[in-house]
């Protein structure tokens, strides 16, 4: 496509693996509208792609995302904000069936940490720094950074960033549960790859059906979370895939998946 802000490619050994990377330098990949636009497109085009799997969602060694685009909104007024909802289609890849993961290195500050915390997996590179800055800013996070951050991290670590707009590192977001592996900032990309590439190896079927179920622990209260699973888990004795996963177990051999 022709974007401006982003820079999509397919990769992996069979192209299965849908790459963005956010490309804003001059303003370390902050968020405007263009780009959340472009985001969008892309995502959904690789969600309509059969050949596609997984998606890999990066920035650059500086920044994975700065934060929405401070210059940009400076002017805006409650009436704007109010009459365009503004943030609204950064929602929008929440209906994303495939898996999203985030690659950060570099600064995840404000509506880029939000951003991470809409992907499916979050990996880091040892140096990257996760904020909610907003609160300097005189206003708060919103895109889900006081809703999704407590989840992830706990309430007083999550109290303690919205209000303060401190940074945490790598570690610390790894060990409070924000991100599920922190590698050196050069292997990042290729760790991130192998990942999409492993879970693209599985059967797109069980991919959405594990996908919608662990979202669901977020939404539904418990009983009606295991209730989604256990139906998605008997819908899956409805496809060849399943059947052909646990017949290659007892044949002792690999499964060949075909995602029907
Ligand atoms: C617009 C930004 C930006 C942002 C950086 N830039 N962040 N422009 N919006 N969020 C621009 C700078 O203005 C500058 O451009 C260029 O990028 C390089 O940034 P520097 O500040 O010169 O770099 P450095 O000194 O290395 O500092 C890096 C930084 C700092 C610590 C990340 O840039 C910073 O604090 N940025 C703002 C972080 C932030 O507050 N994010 C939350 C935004 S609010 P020029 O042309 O001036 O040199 C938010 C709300 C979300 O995200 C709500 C819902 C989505």
């Amino acid at each position: 496509g022709s974007y401006k802000n982003i820079l999509v490619e397919k990769k992996g050994d069979k192209s299965q693996v849908g790459f963005v990377r956010l490309n804003r330098p001059k303003a370390l990949n902050s968020l405007c509208d263009d780009l959340l636009r472009e985001l969008n497109v892309a995502f959904r085009e690789f969600d309509a792609d059969p050949s596609v799997k997984a998606i890999v969602l990066t920035g650059s060694s500086k920044a994975f995302a700065a934060g929405a685009d401070i210059k940009e909104m400076q002017p805006k007024t409650y009436s704007t904000v109010f009459g365009t909802n503004f943030i609204n289609d950064w929602t929008e890849m929440l209906r994303i069936r495939k898996p999203i993961i985030a690659a950060v290195n570099g600064y995840a500050l404000g509506g880029g940490c939000e951003l991470a915390m809409m992907c499916d997996i979050i990996y880091a590179g040892d140096s990257a720094k996760f904020a909610q800055p907003e609160i300097r800013l005189g206003t708060i996070p919103g895109a889900g950074g006081t809703q999704r951050l407590p989840r992830a991290v706990g309430k007083s670590k999550a109290m303690e960033m919205c209000l303060t707009g401190d940074m945490i590192t790598a570690k610390e977001a790894e060990s409070a549960g924000l991100v599920s592996k922190v590698v050196p900032a050069d292997k990042l990309e290729a760790a991130a790859l192998d990942l999409a590439e492993r879970i693209s190896r599985m059967s797109l079927m069980a991919i959405y059906a594990a996908k919608e179920s662990v979202n669901a622990a977020y939404e539904a209260p418990l009983s009606q979370g295991l209730l989604l699973e256990r139906r998605l888990f008997h819908a899956s004795f409805g496809t060849r895939d399943r059947s052909e996963g646990m017949s290659a177990f007892t044949e002792k051999r690999a499964a060949e998946f075909k995602d029907e």
